[in-house]
C-alpha cells in the first residue's frame, strides 16, 4: 500500500512585523459619562481607561485589517502574494459567514488559506501558535495574523458595566520562518464552564418577543450587547492569568527577569497591575498600558500595544516578550516570543 509523503516545515519561526491601527475617533470618559451614571475618576481609578478609539462609518473591520496587515507586510519585508495564510481574529465582523479573512486576503493579493477565529480577548495569542504551527508543519511560510475589533458595534452605551471599557482597533503581525526560536510553546486553554460570563445579550437567531425586547426611541430592536459578570471575570483574570504566565515562561525555558517587555490583553488597569506583581516582574520590564489610550479593543490589544512599544523605543527589537490573552469563552493563550 502506497504512504502518505508528509511535509517539513521550518525548524523556528518568528515574528517578522508588526503593524496596527487606531481609529481616529477619541472618545474621552466625559462622552462616555454623558450616556451612564459616571465619572472621569471612577473610570480612571476603576480601569485605568482615560480615552477610548472608536471607529467611523469607513473604518469598517475589513479597512482596519486592510491598514495594519499593510503596515505588518512592510515591517517584515514580505508581499501579499506571499502570504500562504491569513488568519482573522474577530467576534465583531458581522457575518456568520464568510469568514472576514478572504476578503483581507483579496485585498492584499494572496489566494492563500484565510479563515477567522473566534477566541474573543485571546484571539490574537491563538492566531500566533497556529501560525507558527503552520509554518513549522510546511502548510505555509508566511502566514499573516490579524486581530481586529469594532467592539462599539456591540456597546450598549447604557450599560454601567461596559460601557466605558470597549474600544476598537486593529493589530497584525507577519510569521515566517527563522534560523533560532521566536516563538516559544503556547500554553493555553478553555474553561467553558464559565461561558456565561462574557457573552452576547441574546444569540442573533433568537432576538427577544416583543414583550422582553429593549427598544429605542426609534421603537427598533436593541443589541445584541456584550454582557459581562465584570467581577468574576476580573477575579479569574488576576489569578488563574497569573498561573498561566508563569507556564509560559517555564515552557519557554526562561524566567520573568529575562523578559524585555510584558505584553497584556489589555483588559483592565488593575488586571495588568496585578498580574505583574504575582509576576514578580523586574522594574526593568516595561510592562503595555495601552488601555489608558485605547481602551479594551479585544483581540487588538496586544498587537496594538507591542507595535506603540517598539515605535517608542520602550521595548526593543529583537527583545523577549511575555504575551498573554485571555477573554470570552472564557479562553487564554499565553507565549514568549521575540520582537520583531
Ligand atoms: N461608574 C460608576 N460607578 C459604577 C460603575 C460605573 N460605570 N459601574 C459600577 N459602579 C459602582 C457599582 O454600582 C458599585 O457601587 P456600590 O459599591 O455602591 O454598590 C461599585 O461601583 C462597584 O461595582 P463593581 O461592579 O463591583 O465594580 P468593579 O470594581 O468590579 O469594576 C469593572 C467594574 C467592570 C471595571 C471590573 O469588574 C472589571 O474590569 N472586570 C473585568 C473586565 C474585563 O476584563 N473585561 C474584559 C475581559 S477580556
Amino acid at each position: 500500500m502506497a504512504t502518505i509523503r508528509e511535509k517539513q516545515g521550518a525548524a523556528h519561526t518568528r515574528i517578522m512585523g508588526v503593524g496596527g491601527y487606531a481609529p481616529s475617533r477619541v472618545i474621552t470618559n466625559e462622552e462616555v459619562c454623558t450616556w451612564i451614571d459616571s465619572s472621569d475618576e471612577w473610570i480612571r481609578t476603576r480601569s485605568g481607561i482615560e480615552s477610548r478609539r472608536w471607529a467611523t462609518d469607513e473604518e469598517t473591520v475589513l479597512e482596519m485589517s486592510v491598514q495594519a496587515a499593510g503596515k505588518a507586510l512592510a515591517a517584515a519585508g514580505v508581499s501579499g502574494d506571499q502570504l500562504g495564510a491569513v488568519i482573522i481574529a474577530t467576534v465583531s465582523h458581522m457575518h456568520q459567514t464568510p469568514a472576514l479573512a478572504c476578503l483581507v486576503a483579496d485585498r492584499l493579493g494572496t489566494n492563500g488559506a484565510a479563515f477567522d477565529i473566534s477566541a474573543g480577548c485571546a484571539g490574537f495569542c491563538y492566531g500566533v501558535a497556529q501560525a507558527s504551527d503552520m509554518v513549522k508543519a510546511g502548510s505555509a511560510e508566511y502566514v499573516l495574523v490579524v486581530g481586529v475589533e469594532r467592539l462599539s458595534d456591540l456597546t450598549d452605551i447604557h450599560d454601567r458595566g461596559t460601557a466605558f471599557i470597549f474600544g476598537d482597533g486593529a493589530g497584525a503581525v507577519v510569521i515566517g520562518p527563522s534560523d533560532t526560536p521566536g516563538i516559544g510553546p503556547v500554553v493555553w486553554g478553555s474553561e467553558g464552564d464559565k461561558y456565561d460570563t462574557i457573552t452576547q445579550t441574546f444569540p442573533w437567531n433568537e432576538p427577544p418577543t416583543a414583550d422582553e425586547a429593549d427598544t429605542g426611541e426609534d421603537g427598533e430592536l436593541r443589541g445584541p450587547f456584550l454582557q459581562m459578570a465584570g467581577q468574576a471575570v476580573f477575579r479569574w483574570a488576576s489569578y488563574q492569568m497569573a498561573e498561566v504566565s508563569h507556564k509560559a515562561l517555564a515552557e519557554a525555558g526562561i524566567t520573568a527577569h529575562d523578559l524585555d517587555a510584558f505584553i497584556p490583553h489589555q483588559a483592565n488597569m488593575r488586571i495588568t497591575d496585578r498580574l505583574v506583581k504575582v509576576l514578580d516582574l523586574p522594574e526593568h520590564v516595561p510592562v503595555a498600558r495601552t488601555i489608558a489610550e485605547f481602551g479594551n479593543n479585544s483581540a487588538a490589544t496586544i498587537p496594538l500595544a507591542m507595535e506603540r512599544m517598539l515605535q517608542d523605543g520602550s521595548a526593543p527589537h529583537g527583545g523577549l516578550a511575555l504575551l498573554i490573552g485571555f477573554g470570552a469563552g472564557l479562553v487564554y493563550a499565553a507565549q514568549v516570543v521575540t520582537l520583531p
